[in-house]
């Protein structure tokens, strides 16, 4: 019988810190994934020049984005992958600046002809935040639901971290980042 293959895993960080809370929970998911022998790869949003979506609805005419910037080497890079991790801390209940402009870009993903481009896609959202209660992250969580919905995408986990606030404040919490690990090993293998 033929074994399944590792999926593909796009990491995305959309926190701007390095070494932040969101950084490290991604990377660790990606461990969990690597050690199955998944290719993955990480995304610094903050790195990257990706600005907002004007509406100008040029990709739904089939043409490239008119923004000339770095996202059109991302698109690639989000077709290729099987899996997309996205990263974001609570910024005011919602998620950052940096990752709201990447979702906007998905609206390329519209277009008809590009629906098969994201449909089916897993995706997983990673997402520490502050304050203590869970309930903290509702808002967002919801707009990862219904945005990949819409996309027909497949959310299929998340992990919420409460309770960090500094950089690198989740390295206290090792039992979300076993958690972590152990995600990015069901994912390498996770039929789409
Ligand atoms: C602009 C800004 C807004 C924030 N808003 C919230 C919030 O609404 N609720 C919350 O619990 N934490 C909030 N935080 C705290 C971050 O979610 C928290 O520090 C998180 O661990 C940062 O992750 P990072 O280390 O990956 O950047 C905010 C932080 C900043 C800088």
């Amino acid at each position: 019988m033929k074994s399944k293959t590792t999926n593909k895993i796009l990491g995305v960080v959309g926190s701007p810190r390095k070494k932040g809370n969101t950084h490290i929970l991604v990377s660790r998911i990606l461990k969990g994934a690597e050690d199955q022998g998944s290719p993955t790869e990480i995304l610094f949003l903050g790195d990257l020049n990706i600005s907002e979506c004007d509406g100008c609805h040029i990709c739904w005419k089939g043409k490239q984005c008119s923004k000339k910037d770095d996202m059109n080497k991302i698109y690639p890079k989000i077709i290729q992958s099987d899996v997309i991790i996205f990263g974001t801390p609570v910024y005011w209940y919602g998620p950052t600046a940096l990752m709201k402009c990447f979702i906007d870009r998905f609206v390329s993903f519209n277009y008809p002809e590009n629906r098969a481009k994201i449909r089916g896609k897993l995706a997983v959202i990673a997402v520490p935040f502050e304050e203590e209660n869970p309930k903290t992250a509702n808002l967002l969580v919801n707009f990862f639901k219904k945005s990949l919905q819409y996309l027909e995408m497949q959310l299929i986990d998340k992990i919420l971290v409460p309770g960090v606030s500094r950089r690198g404040d989740i390295v206290k919490k090792g039992d979300q980042l076993e958690k972590g690990y152990k995600l990015g090993i069901k994912l390498a293998k996770y039929d789409r």
